[in-house]
């Protein structure tokens, strides 16, 4: 049997953005309010998702929305061969519950597909990233209302159909697990009084596998060549000790994340978390037939983010780090990045080792980088701290394929054009390639410029990352 020795030579290079955090035009050709767009600038997580100040920064994000062709272009430079982006939501249904979708939002996406394919660049799209229409929170209640899935279908569907032959590539949810960290964006649910919050969450959660399911459903019917994919954020957790206690603690951490990919891929509720429900007092509401959709029409590949990995102790040890929204114990071995981020490229092989072994299925990183702050100097950014990141990032995505025997087919790193965080609001926490002169209160020429680390990818990619 042949292994390949390198990145095997279909292997799919290119970077990843969300329509919220750099197309901006916000409410541009009946482009509709989304979840994100009332949200502020701040590192104060609360602050932020508050939407306290006058400045929104996903209104203009970098201006995607009328400098794609120059940004595709660069992209096309690097030597692309797949790019991620999503699809606004209320782009294409305003309100949500449209019966009839805008025009307008479907043909921009039509020019950005068709300029991608000029390049040969294939696209990835995510069909929600943090990006629900406003409309369906404050009518509907969010996702904890079952109607959001007949929403989200026809959304979907009209995409698969609308994009057919042009799209092959599709996740249903971006980081469907970040409903535990950021409700507000990732379900727009909250529980009313009475409500068990996290009988709220988990109800959201059911009716966003059973869209993913029929979705998935409908993508065959539409196109059986449509491959669809989920996605989580991952990040490994390490007991931070040999204590049992401890171990155990991390092992049940990490099942918490393993139930999405568990559902989306094996189809079904894992016991453990069956158990925890009973033992919990919490109730889903199913709707008759809601076991055989999500049995019948399982993802094809499973997609994640990586940034760090995370560690777990039985006591509280007071020390933490930050990590993508999750709160984990500090662990002594790791560096941080500048937002408390811990470093950490061993525990991406580690990632993709579980999640190989476990599903058996292709694999997709679709976000990784490094977010830090850069300094221009005389018109140069000399990034080599994110060159350094993505070095040892790509070299462990390497040796999962080829000593490990696991089966990635894409690389997409986050933000390859710098653009809004998700996180904080913020211009200044950056992981582009391309540097995009905007600045953290709004200020800036919005002009692209190259760092040295676009040259750098460029000939990662050029070689099929055997030159690092
Ligand atoms: C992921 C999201 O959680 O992490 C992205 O899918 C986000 O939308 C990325 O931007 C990095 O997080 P942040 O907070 O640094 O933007």
């Amino acid at each position: 049997m042949n292994r390949p020795n390198v990145f095997p030579e279909d292997f799919l290079w290119g970077g990843a953005t969300a329509a919220n955090q750099f197309e901006g035009a916000w409410d541009v050709d009946g482009k509709g309010p989304s979840v994100i767009d009332g949200l502020t600038c701040s590192r104060d997580m609360k602050e932020r998702f508050s939407g306290t100040g006058d400045y929104y920064p996903s209104h203009v994000g970098i201006d995607f929305y009328h400098r794609y062709k120059e940004d595709i272009a660069l992209f096309a430079e690097m030597g692309f061969s797949i790019f991620r982006l999503s699809i606004a939501w209320t782009r294409i249904f305003p309100n949500g519950d449209e019966t009839e979708p805008n025009e307008a939002g479907l043909a921009f996406y039509d020019k950005v597909f068709d300029e991608l394919g000029k390049y040969g660049i294939e696209p990835l799209v995510t069909i929600s990233h943090f990006e629900m229409p406003q409309y369906l929170v404050d009518h509907y209640g969010g996702w904890k209302n079952r109607q959001l899935v007949d929403f989200y279908v026809r959304f979907a569907t009209t995409l698969f159909e609308r994009y057919k032959g042009k799209v092959k590539y599709w996740l249903t949810f971006n980081e469907i697990n970040m409903a535990t960290f950021i409700p507000q964006i990732s379900i727009g649910s909250v529980a009313d009084e009475g409500e068990n919050p996290e009988e709220v969450m988990y109800q959201a959660l059911h009716h966003q596998f059973v869209a993913s399911a029929l979705a998935t459903k409908e993508a065959k019917l539409i196109d059986p060549t449509n491959q669809i994919g989920c996605m989580i954020a991952y990040a490994p957790v390490y007991p931070l000790s040999p204590k049992p206690e401890d171990i155990f603690t991390a092992m049940q951490k990490e099942e918490e994340k393993h139930f999405f990919t568990d559902v989306q891929v094996k189809g079904y509720y894992p016991d453990n978390k069956l158990a925890y429900f009973a033992e919990k007092d919490i109730h889903i509401e199913a709707e008759q037939g809601d076991e055989e959709i999500l049995a019948a029409y399982p993802v094809d590949f499973i997609s994640f983010s990586y940034y760090s990995s995370g560690a777990a102790s039985f006591e509280e040890t007071g020390k933490k780090n930050n990590g993508n929204a999750m709160i984990s114990e500090k662990n002594p071995y790791l560096k941080e990045s500048e937002w408390g981020w811990a470093i950490d490229p061993l525990g991406l092989r580690t990632s993709l080792n579980t999640l190989y072994n476990r599903y058996q299925v292709p694999l997709m990183v679709v976000e990784n980088g490094l977010g830090a702050v850069d300094e221009v100097v005389d018109g140069k950014i000399h990034d080599d701290y994110r060159i350094a990141y993505l070095r040892e990032h790509i070299e462990a995505m390497r040796d999962a394929i080829v000593k490990d025997g696991v089966d990635l087919i894409a690389y997409t790193s986050w933000g390859c054009i710098d653009l809004v965080s998700a996180g904080t609001g913020e211009m200044a926490k950056r992981y582009g390639f391309i540097y995009v002169d905007r600045q953290n209160d709004g200020s800036g020429s919005l002009n692209r410029l190259k760092k040295d680390s676009f040259y750098w990818y460029k000939d990662v990619i050029a070689s099929n990352g055997t030159e690092l």
